[in-house]
Order: structure tokens, then sequence, then C-alpha cells
């Protein structure tokens, strides 16, 4: 499987960790930054080549590590057609494909330790998206992606 990884400085130590797990596992992984922890760089940067790399057909999944995973998820979100989750462990990285056929797997640099974040990387892989009910969702996720933004109602908070 072709695998486009990618951090910022928070995140970088487990994006090194989890691209030579990959590697290691027969995957074809291209990493696209960061290149060190030391330097403070911006996460919107990362995540959205990760995604870019997902949408348009360079990798068939995204990983993408921030400090919680976050901000980095939200940033691979703005590309069309990506469906980025942040994920904990085993049954949310599972479950990010069977009900949300995800795309991009975020996880935390801060938060995720290393041997978790191994095994939920391996559990979303191995995960295939349920299909059903779950389609019409992503359908609509879909229908979003391509919305004119004066259509939509105000959002709350
Ligand atoms: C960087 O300090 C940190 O804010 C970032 O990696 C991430 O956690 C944001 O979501």
């Amino acid at each position: 499987m072709r695998i486009a990884v990618g951090s910022d400085h928070a995140g970088y130590e487990l994006k090194e960790l989890l691209a030579a797990h990959l590697a290691d596992a027969g995957h074809d992984v291209e990493d696209l930054g960061t290149d060190g922890p030391e330097r403070s760089v911006d996460y919107p940067e990362y995540g959205e080549a990760v995604g870019s790399a997902v949408a348009d057909g360079r990798a068939d999944v995204g990983v993408c590590v921030c400090g919680t995973g976050m901000g980095i998820a939200m940033a691979a979100n703005k590309v069309a057609g990506i469906r980025a989750a942040v994920v904990h462990d085993v049954t949310t990285a599972r479950l990010a494909r069977e009900h949300n056929d995800a795309n991009v797997v975020c996880m935390g640099g801060r938060t995720t330790g290393s041997q978790t974040a191994t095994d939920a990387i391996d559990a979303f892989l191995a995960a295939s998206f349920e299909g059903g009910r779950h389609v019409r969702r992503i359908d609509e996720l879909a229908r979003l992606d391509s919305a004119d933004s004066e259509e939509r109602p105000p959002t709350r908070s």
C-alpha cells in the first residue's frame, strides 16, 4: 500500500516511528515532513500535504501526527475528498475505517504511546469499510465537499 506520512515538530518522533513500522511491514511510505523536532513548524502545511497526496491518488492512505492529532486532522479535512480521523487506540482506528471509511488516520505524539500507536495503525490498515448504511453518510460528507458555503446554515458554537 502507498502511504503518505506527515507531522509537525510535536508529532515528528511518532511519525518517524510509524513510518519505519509501515516500511518494515512492506508498505511504500512517502514522508512529506517535517524533517526534525527542533524547528517549530505549523501543522496545516503537513496536513494539507498528506491530504493532497491521498486526494490526488498519489497515496492510498495518509498518516498524520501532531501534538494531539487534532490540528493536523482539521487541516487534512480541508482537502476535498479527505476523511481524516483522530484515533486513540485499536477500537477507534478500526471504527474509523469500518464506519467512516477514513482515508487519513491522525494521532497525537504527545497523547498516544508508541505501542498503542503501532497497534492502532495496524488495526486501521487491517480493517475495511463496512458499506451498507454507512455509504449514505459518506455520500453526505462528499456533498459537503462540493457545497457552496452560502447554501449552508450558519454554524453555532
Ligand atoms: C504544537 O505545539 C501543537 O499545538 C500541535 O502539534 C497540535 O497539537 C495541534 O493540534
